[in-house]
């Protein structure tokens, strides 16, 4: 891989959480079947992983094996086919109803804002929905958020079409985070941000981690942000989670999907182009598609 000199050194990961500490999210022989009878596809298939409180956790795999699925489980968006999704103690699904957003905050992948709303009304979404606050209050607490994720009180009026790509994910990442929410997932948080906004973007989540005591569950292609941030890495293949622990123990582990996943950017590359369904024969015969 090569290594660009202009970039910043990256602090350490953060310290992972003692071993011991409470357990946030827990899936348990997860099956995902999408379909029935002849059309039946399964996404996952006796799926475990355990995230306790503290993890900065990145989810590894190649391109439709799960990873944005295995999320929506946690929201509760998505049901099992069999097995258990249990969140803060409670079965996931009952987060699909109200009072969601103030447990689990979630980044969607193609994130877009409400592009009818200003900043500030992006951000106060969820507390306004929720009737409880008058306009003010609601207003006051997303301009605290606002300056949470480094942006200035002026940013709080404009519309989306007039923020760089970075302000949209600050601005989005304090929506997520109106709620106070204990658990934060993010899909694929610094796809399409240059190399600076990457890392501005993982320093404000370290930030963030530390000073609000996050659990974070994160799908990431981005070794740089993986590594800048992740306690844990869960690496999704075969239709389950083949390996989760600290990246120096994930990167040593002898699998075809690591070997190509850490392999740099050529490993990456071709990972994106196999598509979901030659996953098994590519994990079978990895050196095929490397010629
Ligand atoms: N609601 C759905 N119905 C049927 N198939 C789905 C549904 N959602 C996702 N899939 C399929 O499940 C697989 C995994 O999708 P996804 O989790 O989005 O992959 P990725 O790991 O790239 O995020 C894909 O083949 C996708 O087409
Ligand atoms: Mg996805």
């Amino acid at each position: 891989m090569e290594t660009d000199v202009s970039r910043p050194a990256f602090t350490q990961a953060p310290a992972p959480p003692p071993k011991d500490a409470p357990v946030v999210v827990d899936i348990r022989n997860l099956s995902t079947v999408f379909g029935s009878g002849a059309d039946a596809f399964t996404v996952h298939k006796d799926l475990n992983l355990t995230v306790r409180r503290g993890e900065i956790v990145s989810l590894v795999g190649g391109s439709g094996t799960g990873k944005t699925v295995l999320l929506r489980h946690i929201l509760g968006l998505t049901t099992p086919t069999t097995g258990t999704v249990t969140v803060l103690g409670r079965p996931a699904s009952e987060l699909s109803t109200a009072g969601a957003a103030a447990r689990v905050g979630m980044l969607f992948q193609h994130g877009a804002l409400f592009s009818a709303f200003n900043v500030l009304e992006n951000i106060g979404f969820a507390l306004q929905e929720q009737g409880t606050l008058p306009p003010a209050l609601v207003r006051d607490a997303a301009m605290v958020k606002l300056q949470m994720v480094g942006l200035k009180p002026e940013v709080a009026t404009r519309m989306p079409a007039d923020l760089s790509g970075g302000m949209i994910k600050r601005v989005a990442l304090a929506r997520a985070l109106i709620m106070d929410p204990p658990l934060l997932l993010l899909d694929e948080p610094t796809a399409g941000l240059d190399p600076n906004g990457s890392d501005e973007f993982c320093e404000l989540l370290k930030e963030m981690h530390a000073a609000l005591g996050l659990t974070v569950i994160m799908v990431t292609h981005d070794l740089d942000s993986l590594f800048a941030l992740s306690t844990t890495v869960a690496v999704l293949a075969e239709k389950r989670v083949i390996i989760e622990g600290p990246p120096s123990e994930v990167v040593r582990f002898d699998h075809p999907f690591i070997h190509h996943f850490f392999l740099g950017e050529r490993g990456r590359r071709a990972m994106a182009a196999v598509p979901a369904e030659h996953e098994e024969e590519r994990v079978a015969v990895p050196a095929a598609k490397e010629s």
